[in-house]
């Protein structure tokens, strides 16, 4: 007989754009309503490079907390090639921040101020060793001489292996992986190196934003790859090995900034994530790994418990109504489709009550 209910402790989402002012209110409650914490994304227009920016983004994240929620945002720093290492080791000291993050310039969404040599950064990098401070990378390249697809693989061999060797005992992320390149190595590497995995490149790959005409609702950075790609993705996701883990990436922009000759990339999935995450492990038969990749994985990296709540599934036999798009004043945010019904729901009960 299939499974109709199971509960997993209460996930995190390692990677989360939450932004600011209408939009951040508009869209917090989708995360706090189901995860616990979320490693927060710092490239706000201007980004949050400093340890008061940190403080400051934090309490406006919490000031737009839905009343009663219990969600705690573990923040991050935004690297730049001049951060000042010693901020970077107080912020992390007094439990203002949880990491930082590495944009190579002009790689993403508001990575202007990114990083452009990296040797800039070894500074930093050395101080985040000594302390022990993960680093998140954003790993593409930006050359323009490479094409996109291959754009994450050339980082790790070009930046990300040469900055390992560097320094052997710094602890990185490597982002919404989405290569099967990316996978195996950071499957093969000695520990200290971790992945964030996205819901939608778990769905995806590159035909659902280029045929029929360009799905810019599809589109967002690294670019979905092509098939095998998607199932290596997919089977480290369901495969429960700690390395990965559940990293959403949801990152909302206006449909007018996405329906437009140069949109935007993100794809926003806060809403819906944990309903979908629910159908790819049933469809590979992983539910057992569930949680290992949501709620178990992600904290054991960062040197947290796993939370004491938990989340109870319901599959019905009607599909769970989810809104197509979520208004924010006279604006509109495109739910990811993930092309199929959600038949999974869920609830948050207390530890014991199953
Ligand atoms: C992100 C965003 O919109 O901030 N976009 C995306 O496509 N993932 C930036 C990022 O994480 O690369
Ligand atoms: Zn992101």
């Amino acid at each position: 007989m299939s499974v109709t209910q199971f509960t997993i402790r209460r996930p995190d989402d390692w990677h989360l754009h939450l932004r600011d002012g209408a939009m951040l209110r508009s869209v917090i409650g989708h995360t706090s309503a189901n995860f616990a914490r979320a490693i927060i994304m710092p490239n706000l227009v201007p980004p949050v490079v400093t340890a008061d920016q940190a403080a400051s983004y934090l309490e406006q994240i919490r000031a737009a907390l839905p009343e009663g929620d219990d969600f705690e945002p573990l923040m991050t720093l935004y690297l730049t090639e001049t951060t000042d290492p010693e901020d970077v080791a107080q912020s992390a000291a007094s439990g203002l921040i949880k990491a930082v993050k590495l944009y190579p310039a002009g790689a993403t969404t508001n990575s202007e101020s990114g990083v452009r040599d990296i040797e800039k950064i070894y500074p930093v990098l050395e101080r985040m060793s000594e302390i022990d401070l993960p680093l998140l990378v954003h790993g593409e390249v930006t050359d323009p001489e490479i094409d996109i697809f291959d754009r994450e693989a050339v980082f790790i061999d070009r930046v990300l292996d040469p900055l390992r060797q560097r320094f052997p005992t710094l602890r990185i992320v490597m982002e919404h992986v989405t290569t099967k390149e990316g996978v195996n190595y950071v499957m093969t590497s000695p520990k200290g190196i971790a992945a964030t995995l996205t819901t939608h490149h778990l769905i995806i790959n590159r035909n659902a934003y280029l045929v029929g005409g360009i799905k810019p609702h599809y589109y967002c950075l690294p670019v979905a790859k092509r098939e095998t790609h998607r199932l290596a993705v997919r089977a480290a996701a369901t495969s429960g090995n700690p390395r990965f883990f559940l990293g959403t990436d949801s990152a909302p922009h206006f449909d007018g900034a996405k329906e437009s000759a140069c949109g935007c990339a993100g794809i926003y999935t806060s809403i819906n994530t944990l309903n979908c995450l629910a159908h790819v492990f049933e469809d590979d038969g992983a539910l057992d790994q569930f949680e290992a990749f949501a709620s178990l994985s992600g904290p054991a990296f960062y040197g947290l418990l796993p939370n004491e709540q938990r989340l109870k599934f319901i599959k019905q036999s009607d599909p769970v109504e989810m809104p197509g798009k979520i208004s924010v004043q006279n604006e509109t945010i495109t739910v990811f489709d993930p092309g199929f019904a959600l038949l999974w729901r869920h609830e948050l009960t207390k530890a014991g009550e199953i």
